[in-house]
């Protein structure tokens, strides 16, 4: 077996998976309650009502645990000059022809823009969620704020659900990578193939 390169601590993966699975239930109770065609999915929460109750709590866990996640990843994840150069290349990332190509520090700028959407659009979710939340906070706003939020809320996170998509995608197409976040750690040889300046960083070769 090559050798192994740790790439997160098992508070990192705990906190990556609780966020993953809160992303998941708050999704599946919110496109739910978004349209008839999901209405079936209320099943999975104990009926309509529940649906109703539970989601918004979901959704401030995912909040709160993304938060953590987020200062934990927020170093890390700083755009360098390097990531502009292998932006413009992107073409030649997914076509596999790595030479010459930037040498890629713990996270490619890929991973960067999908860690800011993240950022942006959760806090954004966590907000408009609040103005809309009855009985709570909704009656404290104007209705014709609680009509933007709602709007403003799904469009969040329609952009958070591709985003996610995307992100499992990546996970999956690039061999080797879902190690990271199970055992917390990578081969030596997808670390020097994948994030070579990181690689460089980690074992001083
Ligand atoms: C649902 C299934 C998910 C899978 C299979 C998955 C898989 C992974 C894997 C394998 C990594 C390690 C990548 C690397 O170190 O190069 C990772 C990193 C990460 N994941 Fe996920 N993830 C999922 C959901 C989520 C969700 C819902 C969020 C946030 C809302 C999220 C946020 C992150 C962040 C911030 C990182 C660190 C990389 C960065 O800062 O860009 N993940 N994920």
């Amino acid at each position: 077996m090559s050798t192994m390169i740790q790439r997160y601590t098992a508070r990192e993966r705990s906190n990556h998976w609780v966020v993953a699975i809160a992303f998941i239930l708050a999704g599946l109770s919110g496109l739910a309650l978004f349209h008839p065609a999901f209405f079936f999915l209320t099943n999975l929460f104990g009926g309509g009502p529940w649906t109703r109750i539970l989601h918004p709590f979901i959704g401030v866990a995912m909040f709160l645990f993304f938060m953590a996640m987020a200062v934990r990843f927020w170093g890390r994840n700083r755009f360098t000059p390097a990531d502009r150069e292998w932006r413009k290349r992107i073409k030649d990332v997914l076509c596999n022809r790595d030479q010459g190509l930037p040498e890629v520090g713990k996270y490619n700028a890929g991973q960067k823009i999908l860690f800011w959407l993240m950022v942006v659009s959760i806090p954004v979710l966590l907000v408009s969620g609040v103005v809309v939340w009855q009985p709570w906070f909704a009656p404290f706003f104007p209705i014709g704020l609680l009509r933007v939020a709602v709007v403003v809320h799904a469009l969040a996170a329609w952009i958070m659900i591709l985003g996610i998509v995307v992100h499992v995608y990546a996970a999956i197409w690039v061999k080797g990578t879902v190690r990271a976040m199970t055992r917390g750690t990578v081969s030596a040889a997808w670390a020097k193939q994948h994030h070579r300046a990181w690689y460089r960083e980690m074992t001083g070769k």
